[in-house]
C-alpha cells in the first residue's frame, strides 16, 4: 500500500487488525493528519514508550482530563507515586483476599441468579457490563441500591472517552455525567471525611499527601478514574474471553476440565483481543523511532492491539490459543504478562490483580452454572469500538435447557 491506514475510518472501526499489519511492516511511524498527532505500532516500539521517561503521560486535550478531572493516568514522578500507592494495597494481597474476594463472589452470584435458570442469556447485556462496575462501586463503600445509575454513568464515560472522532453529543452526554457524578459523590465525600468506614473510599477521603488531605475535586476525579477503568476494560475481558472460547470450543471444553487454564484463557484473551487498544504518551525530547523522528511535545499514540500481534514477538500472533508457550500468564500473586494489554512500566495497571481475580471467580460461576454452552441461533458476535473494544453482545444457549 502507499498510503498508511487511517485510525478514523470506518474501514479501521470494522476491523483494525488488517490495518494493524500494514502499520507495523510499512508505516510503524504515522504522523497523522487530522489529529496532528504520532502513531506507533511494533511491540518493540511500545515497550520502549512505556518504560523510557522520554516519554511522559499525557492524553489528548479532549479525552480524560474533560470528564474525569486530573487523574494520576495524567501524572508522572512522585505525584503520581504517592497517589498510586494509595489505592495499589485494596487490589493486591490481603485486602484483595480476604475483604474484597467475597464482594467479588457475591456480584457474580447475584448477576448470575437472574438468568440461572433461563435458556439463553447475553453475556455482554447481563453480565460482562455490570459486575465489575458493582464490585468497584462496593469497594468504594457506595449505595449499592444505585448500581443501575452507576451502570448508566460508567457507560456514558466511556463513550466519551472513545469518541475519538468527536461527535457533540455524545461529548455532551460525557459533560453531563461528570457534573452528575461530581453532584452525587461531594457530599458523600464530605461526610466521609468526618465519617470514615472500612472502605476505598474512606482511604481517599482521609489520606495525608505532605500532610494536606486531597481536595473533594481531586477525590471525586479518583473515583470517576476507578468506575471507567474498573468496570469497563474488565467487561471487555471477560466478554472478550467467552467469545473467544466459544469460537474454539476444544479449548473452551478444556478450560471446563481443567480450571488452572483460566489465567492461560485470561492473558491469551488479553493479548489476542486487548480491552485497551490505545494509550497516548508524550517524548519531552525529540526522539527517533523506527527511522523516523517524534518531536518532543507531540502526542504518541501507542496500538497496544498492533503490538500485542507483533510476529517478532508473538509465532502465529493471530491465532487465538491458549496453550501457547511464548506468553507468560502470571501467577497466582501477579498478573505480570509480557503482552502490552496493562501497559508496563509506572502505568502498569495498578487493577490488574483484581480484574484477574474477577474474571477467576466470574468464569469458574459461569462454567459451574451452565454445564454447556454455545453462541446462541444467529448470534455472531462483533467487536465494536476503536479506543477501547469488546464484543457490542454474545448470545449464549445453555444447552440442554428448555
Ligand atoms: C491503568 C488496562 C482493569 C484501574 C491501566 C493501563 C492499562 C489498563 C492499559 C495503563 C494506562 C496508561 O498507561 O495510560 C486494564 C485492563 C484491565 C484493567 C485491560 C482488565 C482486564 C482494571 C481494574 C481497575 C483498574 C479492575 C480497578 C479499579 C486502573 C488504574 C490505572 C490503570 C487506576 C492507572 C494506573 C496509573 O496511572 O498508575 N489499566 N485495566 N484497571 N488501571 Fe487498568
Amino acid at each position: 500500500p502507499s498510503t498508511a491506514p487511517d485510525i478514523l475510518s470506518p474501514e479501521f472501526a470494522a476491523d483494525p487488525y488488517p490495518a494493524y499489519r500494514t502499520m507495523r511492516e510499512d508505516f510503524p511511524l504515522i504522523h497523522h493528519h487530522t489529529t496532528g498527532g504520532y502513531i506507533i505500532s511494533r511491540y518493540e516500539d511500545i515497550v520502549r514508550a512505556f518504560k523510557d521517561p522520554v516519554f511522559t503521560s499525557r492524553n489528548y486535550d479532549w479525552q480524560i482530563e474533560p470528564v474525569h478531572g486530573r487523574t494520576i493516568l495524567q501524572m508522572d514522578g512522585r505525584e503520581h507515586s504517592v497517589r498510586r500507592a494509595l489505592v495499589a494495597p485494596a487490589f493486591r494481597g490481603k485486602d484483595l483476599r480476604e475483604k474484597f474476594l467475597p464482594v467479588i463472589e457475591r456480584n457474580s452470584r447475584e448477576l448470575i441468579d437472574a438468568f440461572r435458570d433461563a435458556p439463553e442469556a447475553d453475556l455482554v447485556g447481563q453480565y460482562a457490563t455490570r459486575f465489575p462496575i458493582n464490585v468497584i462501586v462496593d469497594m468504594l463503600g457506595l449505595d449499592r441500591a444505585d448500581h443501575g445509575r452507576f451502570h448508566v454513568w460508567y457507560t456514558s464515560m466511556i463513550d466519551f472517552l472513545g469518541n475519538l472522532s468527536q461527535d457533540p453529543e455524545i461529548a455532551a452526554a460525557g459533560l453531563r455525567t461528570r457534573d452528575e457524578l461530581a453532584a452525587y459523590m461531594i457530599p458523600i465525600i464530605q461526610d466521609r471525611r468526618t465519617c470514615p468506614g472500612d472502605d476505598l473510599l474512606s482511604v481517599l477521603c482521609t489520606a495525608e499527601i505532605d500532610g494536606t488531605r486531597m481536595s473533594d475535586e481531586d477525590i471525586k476525579a479518583f473515583v470517576s478514574l476507578l468506575l471507567a477503568a474498573g468496570g469497563e476494560t474488565t467487561d471487555k475481558a471477560i466478554a472478550g474471553l467467552f467469545r473467544n472460547l466459544l469460537a474454539h470450543p476444544e479449548q473452551l471444553a478444556a478450560v471446563r476440565e481443567d480450571r488452572t487454564l483460566i489465567p492461560a484463557a485470561f492473558a491469551e484473551t488479553l493479548r489476542f483481543t486487548p480491552p485497551v487498544h490505545m494509550i497516548f504518551r508524550q517524548p519531552c525530547e525529540d526522539v527517533e523511532v523506527s527511522g523516523g523522528t517524534i518531536p518532543a511535545g507531540a502526542t504518541v499514540t501507542c496500538l497496544i492491539g498492533a503490538a500485542n500481534r507483533d510476529g517478532s514477538r508473538y509465532a502465529d500472533p493471530d491465532t487465538f490459543d491458549i496453550f501457547r508457550e511464548d506468553l507468560t500468564t502470571g501467577s497466582a500473586f501477579s498478573a505480570a504478562a509480557d503482552h502490552l494489554a496493562f501497559a508496563l512500566g509506572r502505568h502498569f495497571c495498578v487493577g490488574a490483580l483484581l480484574a484477574k481475580t474477577e474474571v477467576e471467580v466470574g468464569v469458574n460461576h459461569l462454567l459451574d452454572a451452565f454445564p454447556a454452552m454455545a453462541f446462541a441461533d444467529g448470534e455472531t458476535p462483533t467487536e465494536t469500538g476503536v479506543f477501547t473494544r469488546g464484543p457490542g453482545s454474545l448470545r449464549v444457549r445453555f444447552a440442554g435447557r428448555a
